[in-house]
């Protein structure tokens, strides 16, 4: 199979390139033309590939890209998950390349979704092509690729719950997850859910000239302000009542085995140029990204912001805030604490309206299972270690449901980097973790197979 890797590297990667210029942003409806050509843009590649029965199936969103290859009923079977959808690329202006002009340099691809999530879903499409053109495909397999993962898989959520007959199989495969480095690879074995909410804050009815007004009414930014902080303890507990109620804590024993994983706190810091690191006290820097829960401001904005200055009581104010759950919180209720109490502590000199955005469940996957075994001993094979389990702080929103819907645990084979910039600009994704993990998926589809029988 590495010679066929070898011998068609410039075409993956070429091809890769070909999607990542279609700028498939879910999350704003300019770019709806484009998400559709993606999708179908993977339909065409999964079919060339080898796959059957492939198609586009309609949701009230963004369509689902499904195919399949059965060789043999009785050999088990990798239901792969990935999404071709991607975040919005702003601030543009902080770019060193148009987002979707994609450019490798370095050794590096640098565009919007090169990692997350075009970059590692097209590594399965192509392992797959590998497997296929070979004579090495060691399992069935079903691929759902997506066009709704960064906005929160709504429409998915209900794909899945239609159509349990048809997404029957042994485990879930997916790389939208990154590892500690290129010389020390990971198997992510938890992310976290999400709560996301959005607070508007009125004070007068219209906005006041603030020398006439000022130090008489509630300013909804200062009273914002005020209530924001006060969410977190002096200590960064999250104060919201009943928050910690489910949170799984972790043994001595399992903290200790996490603090064997590499990190370096000054690299940590140099790298973000931090005087200091921050969180909850009582948990170090790995625990505090990953197996704790977390409530933060993603934006917050009112009153005048432009040029020069404008005096302005403001009529009203807005945050966005996102809660990262562990198991076992449930995102829901989390979300439900949150508006009661968001709503209890607003003075009655403003009024507080809290409107619940997307969740998702937080997820740990077994490392004692035929999957996780099997990938380990995949990424053992091609980069000469073996790999160390970690917990992240992500979300996929519905890896949980893969398994409350569909009985089935997921294995998280991530090849990205922290370093990969996703979400920010210049993203990129290393050639040599594309093409590794082309290397290493197939040898999850021998080793399972193997361990199955
Ligand atoms: N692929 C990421 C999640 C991720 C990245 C998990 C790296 C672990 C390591 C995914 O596309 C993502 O960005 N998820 C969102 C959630 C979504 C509802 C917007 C997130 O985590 O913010
Ligand atoms: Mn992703
Ligand atoms: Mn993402």
């Amino acid at each position: 199979m590495n010679k066929y890797i070898n011998d068609n590297k410039d075409r993956f990667i070429n091809e890769l390139l070909d999607m990542l210029r279609i700028p498939s942003v879910s999350a704003d409806l300019k770019f709806k033309e484009d998400v559709l050509r993606t999708a179908e843009f993977v339909k065409q590649r999964l079919a060339e590939a080898g796959a059957d029965h492939v198609e586009l199936y309609e949701t009230a969103g963004n369509p689902v890209v499904y195919g399949e290859k059965i060789v043999d009923p009785s050999l088990p079977t990798v239901v792969v998950y990935g999404h071709y959808d991607v975040q919005p690329a702003d601030p543009y202006e902080l770019w060193n390349s148009p987002p979707f002009e994609p450019v490798i340099k370095d050794g590096k691809i640098y565009a919007r979704g090169a990692c997350d999530d075009k970059g590692q879903m097209y590594m399965h499409v192509k392992a797959f092509e590998t497997m296929v053109q070979t004579g090495n495909l060691a399992c069935n397999v079903k691929f759902m690729i997506e066009g709704e993962e960064e906005v929160g898989s709504t429409n998915l959520a209900t794909f899945v719950k239609e159509n349990k007959d048809r997404l029957t199989g042994d485990v879930i495969l997916i790389s939208d997850t990154g590892m500690l480095g290129n010389d020390t690879p990971s198997i992510t074995t938890g992310l976290r859910g999400l709560s996301y909410v959005e607070v508007e804050v009125t004070g007068p009815n219209r906005d006041l000239h603030s020398g006439l007004y000022g130090g008489a009414v509630a300013n909804p930014i200062n009273i914002l302000c005020q209530m924001i902080a006060s969410l977190h303890d002096e200590n960064n507990h999250i104060t919201v009542p009943g928050f910690y109620d489910n949170v799984q804590e972790l043994s001595q024993e399992e903290r200790a085995e996490m603090a064997r994983a590499p990190f370096s706190l000054d690299k940590y810091k140099q790298a973000l140029e931090l005087g200091d690191v921050h969180g909850e006290a009582g948990y170090v820097t790995m625990e505090r990204n990953s197996i704790r829960p977390t409530l933060d401001v993603n934006g917050i904005w009112g009153g005048y912001t432009g040029e020069g200055a404008k005096t302005v009581i403001a009529s009203k104010a807005y945050a966005k805030i996102s809660m990262r759950l562990v198991p076992n919180q449930s995102s829901e209720e989390i979300t439900g604490k949150f508006k009661r109490h968001f709503e209890s502590i607003a003075p009655k000199s403003v009024k507080v309206v809290v409107k619940p955005h997307h969740g998702g469940e937080p997820v740990v996957t077994p490392t004692d299972s035929v999957a996780y075994q099997a990938a380990s001993k995949a990424y053992e094979e091609t980069f000469g270690v073996k790999p160390i389990p970690v917990r992240s702080g992500g979300s996929i929103p519905i890896v949980a449901m893969f398994k409350s819907e569909l009985g089935l645990d997921s294995v998280l084979m991530g090849f990205g980097l922290d370093t990969d910039a996703i979400h920010s600009p210049n993203e990129h994704f290393g050639v040599f973790n594309f093409m590794k993990g082309i290397e290493t998926i197939p040898l999850f589809y021998k080793h399972f197979a193997e361990l199955k029988k």
